[in-house]
């Protein structure tokens, strides 16, 4: 089985990479925009494209003809989407559709990964049945892309998550974990929000989740996240207490003091049901979610 995943060098397109090339049977095409920037370049193929570019996404698709998609990459910097409405419907939304008009011949299975900001945060945690109401650019661009996805007459999955976190080789954005044990153990003073609730999903259960759509060529909506659902606040709690770091430097902050750009849900988390049926998904718990990123910090 042929797999093509999209947005290699992100969080997740790494785990993926690495998780697929270790799976018999499976040959792994990893394609990001610009240079690889992953350690390891043995074990699968890497191919650059610029998803915008719908003469490079014709080409690549083509040469390949994978038997699944997983399309990982996207604009993730909710407040640079609202800031860059543009850049976010040609990154979200555009390459999407990139995509998928250059695979009609062939029919892949589509792996499409969304996001809980889908929803309003009024009524969480959810279920694949809620309407979603999406509050901020970034998330209209994501279900655009949901439904460019639905509609396309493939074969599809739709994995939606939230708060993924975990440790690449070269990250270019961080995550509630790294940045909360990076700022502590420097002595910084961090602002941190006390009034969002989520269930925060570990990178490499999120690209089990991927994997199992993908074998089992599962078809729908899923909710894929961690189970526990608490606060962004508990969270850096949580990884104080882990790496025995001062909570002196962690200051509450309400979302509307924060006064980010993009709005944000305030109470999200999913309901998982579906996904552990069906997929087999079966996520850690956030203290051994942190404790599995530790031993990676150790091994680096
Ligand atoms: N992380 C979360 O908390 C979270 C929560 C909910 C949903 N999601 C969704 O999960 C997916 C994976 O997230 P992630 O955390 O792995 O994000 P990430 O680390 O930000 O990775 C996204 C990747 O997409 C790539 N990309 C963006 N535009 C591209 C384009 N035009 N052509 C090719 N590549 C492009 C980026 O490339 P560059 O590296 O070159 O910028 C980046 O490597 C995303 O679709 C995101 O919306 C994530």
């Amino acid at each position: 089985m042929k797999i093509l995943i999209t947005g290699s060098n992100g969080l997740l397109g790494q785990k993926l990479v690495y998780l697929l090339k270790t799976k018999q049977g499976i040959e792994c095409i990893a394609t990001a925009r610009g240079e690889n920037r992953i350690k390891d370049k043995k074990g699968y193929v890497f191919e650059s494209i610029d998803l915008t570019n719908v003469n490079e996404v014709v080409e690549v698709i083509n040469k390949h003809k994978p038997d699944c998609i997983i399309h990982t990459a996207a604009m993730t910097n909710v407040d640079e989407c609202e800031l860059n409405p543009d850049q976010c419907k040609l990154n979200n939304v555009r390459s999407t559709n990139n995509i998928v008009n250059s695979c009609k011949e062939f029919a892949p299975h589509m792996i499409y990964i969304s996001t809980d900001f889908v929803f309003d945060g009024t009524s969480g945690p959810y279920s694949e049945e809620d309407q979603p109401n999406p509050l901020s650019i970034y998330a209209n661009s994501k279900l655009e892309a949901e439904k460019i996805i639905e509609n396309s007459g493939l074969p599809f999955s739709i994995l939606r998550t939230m708060i993924v976190y975990g440790i690449t080789d070269d990250i270019q954005r961080s995550n509630i974990i790294l940045w909360t044990k990076n700022s502590l153990e420097e002595g910084k003073d961090i602002r941190v929000i006390n009034d969002q609730f989520r269930g925060p999903t570990l990178a490499e259960d999120l690209a089990n989740a991927c994997y199992e759509a993908a074998i089992r060529k599962a078809t729908g909506l899923f909710h894929v996240s961690g189970r526990e659902v608490i606060s962004i606040i508990d969270i850096a709690y949580k990884v104080a207490d882990f790496f025995g770091l001062d909570k002196k430097y962690i200051h509450a902050v309400s979302t509307a003091e924060l006064n980010q750009p993009a709005k944000r849900p305030l109470k999200t988390g999913f309901i998982i049901s579906k996904a552990e049926r069906e997929l087999g998904f079966n996520p850690h718990s956030i203290d051994e979610g942190i404790a599995i990123v530790n031993e990676q910090i150790n091994t680096k």
